[in-house]
């Protein structure tokens, strides 16, 4: 039997700084229980307490938390604050500036692809902003309930559009800048976006992406499609103002950006005088004022795309109200944010980490972030550690994807910074294995700082499990989690590493349903086990009352009858000092069924060879048992990855089966890794 997490479970654990749980808001264990209990017997004063940071143009009439989550008793609803109105723009702008006199505080240091380009924002000129916008948007016809698609990099704008949206009552959808045109007009078609707001073009490294052309294009597609909903498209120079020596940035002000002359290729904009509206010549002539709508609780605050299991996207639905308590709340005990904080998120706003742990929660608190635009290896392989230095970054949030690469590269670009500011490092998005744990903890925290492994998904909004940094004793390598604010159960389905993450209470940060699409909120996510939500994810329970998340459920692998988690196997293989990265996938076998192929990105100086694979082989089957050796261990330079960092396992599925019919290859970061990939398959075992 194969139990995932159960071979690394380690018996060492990582106990709260103390120095951290002086001031702490979870100070202590006994702290977390407190509040867990009081989360679970009395919702509504819990809650309440929340909400009373906040402003509320009228209160709740009913109970703080109404829900069904029983599909045999109904329809499946959450409803938080129900009867109150309030406005999500107006609680982390103007509440900020004009009750807590926060105006002058930095809300972003936004530092540009290049290290050259950079700009603090304080919260004073950030509401200016936004207030602009929202004047922008109602210019141009945008009203209460309608939908605004943005598809914009990671640029200041792209802030300030998300909240002029929320200030004015339009449901934002934001669509990750690295989407193709055709997955842009599937999202504007399915949620009927009225406006699009994108970027003239944005450089990722070195790579020009020519944003606006590819909005061009979806719009077209929109057209062809019959129903194009699009009437006005906004465009911010971008590309011309901040990575060009060209004509707009010499003639446009320039005071708030810093700007070294560098030659970059001159690309001329596609432009339509009839749809097209320059960000830069309306906002200069709008109020910075705007009076926010004032919104129900639960009226929809914004859509946001994930993948679904049938591969059409899932229109993930959030609310006002709700998601405002929970990404505050979880942030600030999460991170356990401090008023001196400089607190920076890797991740891309184009995806939910983005929305919570860069826009939402840490605004809601007050709080001074960094605002990357760039990549990590760009223009060298220690600028993570530079950006860090430069601000003095105190709590630092990324995924194990990045901490993996950057491994690679070993001690000598992070020695180069000095990383004495941090206090607490996240990861997100997936397992972390124990050796990126421990050089996570070691390296960049240097040994002082906890490692909260933050599980959760686009349709929980915000963190479900997750350790509390002054308050939960650390376990390298799982999913390190103990039970958060709420209860969460492991329901079995036979075998026991096919156990489900299910819970069976909501929290106010859930979505509410999937954009048009009630039915298959209730099939995808409340059928299967009635009464819970089921996240797909697997996970067991150590006899320590620790959380070890499996992967997804749809990741799992079936061989010879035993179900083994590719996170596992990939630990494994991790494991091994010649690994850098692995990627595991199924191929199928004739008597076994399906079997394991593997992929291994080697760290530097190591060389592939059959010893290496042999080797690799025992150490899989010495950690997890002979049901798990793998058949196929094929070297990859790099892996197929998307540019957020997730690895795209459909294609690593498709090598190794030999399927040259890949698809839709547009969000890859690197699409030249696919016939590397394809040079080296392995045929037999
Ligand atoms: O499989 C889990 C994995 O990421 C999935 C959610 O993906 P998405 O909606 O894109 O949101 C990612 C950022 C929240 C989950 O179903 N996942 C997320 N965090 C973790 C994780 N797996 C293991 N450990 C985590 N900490």
């Amino acid at each position: 039997m194969v139990v995932p997490g159960s071979q690394h479970i380690e018996d060492k654990m990582y106990h709260p700084p103390e120095g951290l749980q002086k001031d702490a808001h979870v100070p202590d264990f006994n702290c977390y229980l407190e509040l867990y209990k009081k989360s679970i017997e009395e919702p509504d004063a819990f809650w309440k307490e929340v909400a009373s940071d906040f402003y509320w143009k009228k209160p709740p009439t009913g109970q703080i938390l109404q829900y069904n989550f029983d599909v045999t008793k109904g329809n499946i609803y959450v409803k938080c604050m129900e009867g109150a109105t309030t406005n999500m723009c107006y609680n982390v702008l103007d509440r900020n500036v004009k009750d807590k006199n926060l105006g002058e505080r930095v809300a972003f240091y936004w530092e540009g692809n290049s290290p050259d380009h950079h700009e603090a924002i304080t919260y004073g000129q950030l509401l200016g902003q936004v207030c602009r916008c929202s004047n922008t948007l109602k210019q141009m016809g945008v009203r209460k309930g309608d939908r605004v698609a943005i598809y914009l990099p990671m640029i200041p704008e792209l802030v300030y559009t998300m909240l002029a949206c929320t200030r004015i009552g339009a449901v934002h959808s934001i669509v990750f800048a690295g989407f193709s045109a055709e997955s842009l007009c599937e999202r504007i078609m399915d949620s009927q976006c009225s406006i699009l707001v994108t970027a003239d073009g944005v450089y990722r490294g070195e790579k020009l992406i020519n944003l606006k052309q590819i909005a061009d294009e979806a719009l077209e597609k929109c057209r062809e499609k019959a129903s194009a909903t699009v009437t006005r498209c906004l465009v911010v120079k971008h590309h011309a103002l901040r990575t060009q020596d060209g004509d707009v940035a010499n003639t446009l002000s320039l005071s708030s950006v810093n700007l070294t002359p560098v030659v970059f290729p001159v690309v001329q904009t596609p432009w339509d005088a009839a749809c097209d509206v320059c960000w830069e010549e309306v906002m200069g002539q709008v109020s910075e004022h705007c009076e926010p709508e004032w919104l129900d609780a639960e009226d929809p605050l914004f859509i946001l795309y994930t993948s679904g299991s049938t591969g059409k996207p899932k229109g993930v639905l959030h609310t006002v109200a709700g998601y405002l308590l929970y990404t505050s709340l979880t942030f600030k005990y999460v991170f356990d944010h401090q008023p001196d904080d400089v607190y920076w998120c890797t991740a891309d706003i184009g995806w939910i980490t983005g929305h919570s742990y860069i826009t939402y929660g840490p605004l809601a608190n007050g709080a001074t972030s960094v605002l990357f635009e760039g990549i990590p290896v760009h223009p060298h392989v220690g600028r993570f550690w530079e950006v860090i230095e430069k601000y003095r970054v105190t709590k630092f949030y990324t995924a194990p994807t990045a901490i993996r690469l950057l491994m690679k590269y070993g001690l000598d670009p992070v020695q180069k910074y000095d990383l004495s500011s941090l206090r607490i490092l996240g990861t997100v998005g997936e397992p972390i294995n124990p050796e990126a744990w421990h050089w996570y903890h070691e390296v960049i925290g240097q040994k002082r700082c906890p490692v909260v492994d933050t599980f959760w998904q686009t349709e929980t909004g915000g963190h479900v499990l997750t350790p509390l940094p002054a308050a939960t004793p650390l376990k390298p390598g799982s999913a390190v989690s103990y039970h958060h604010i709420y209860t969460v159960f492991i329901v079995g389905v036979g075998q026991p590493s096919s156990r489900s993450t299910v819970f069976r209470r909501p929290w106010p940060g859930i979505m509410r349903t999937l954009y048009g699409n009630q039915e298959r909120f209730e099939n995808t996510y409340f059928k299967k086990f009635p009464g819970f939500y089921v996240t797909g994810d697997g996970c067991r329970r150590d006899r320590d009352g620790y959380y070890w998340i499996a992967g997804r459920i749809d990741d799992m692998i079936n061989v010879s009858g035993h179900l083994l988690s590719t996170a596992e196997v990939e630990a494994s293989l991790t494991d091994h000092g010649a690994v850098a990265e692995a990627a595991v996938v199924s191929r199928p076998h004739a008597v076994k069924g399906e079997c394991l192929y593997c992929f291994v990105t080697l760290k530097d100086c190591r060389e592939f060879n059959r010893t290496l694979v042999d080797e690799l082989k025992r150490q899989v089957r010495e950690k997890i048992g002979p049901i798990a050796t793998p058949d196929f261990i094929q070297n990859a330079p790099g892996l197929p990855k998307t540019r957020s960092g997730k690895i795209m396992r459909r294609v690593l599925r498709q090598i190794a089966r030999n399927e040259k019919d890949l698809g839709d290859l547009s969000t890859m970061a690197d699409p030249k890794v696919v016939e590397v990939l394809f040079n080296h398959r392995c045929e037999t075992a």
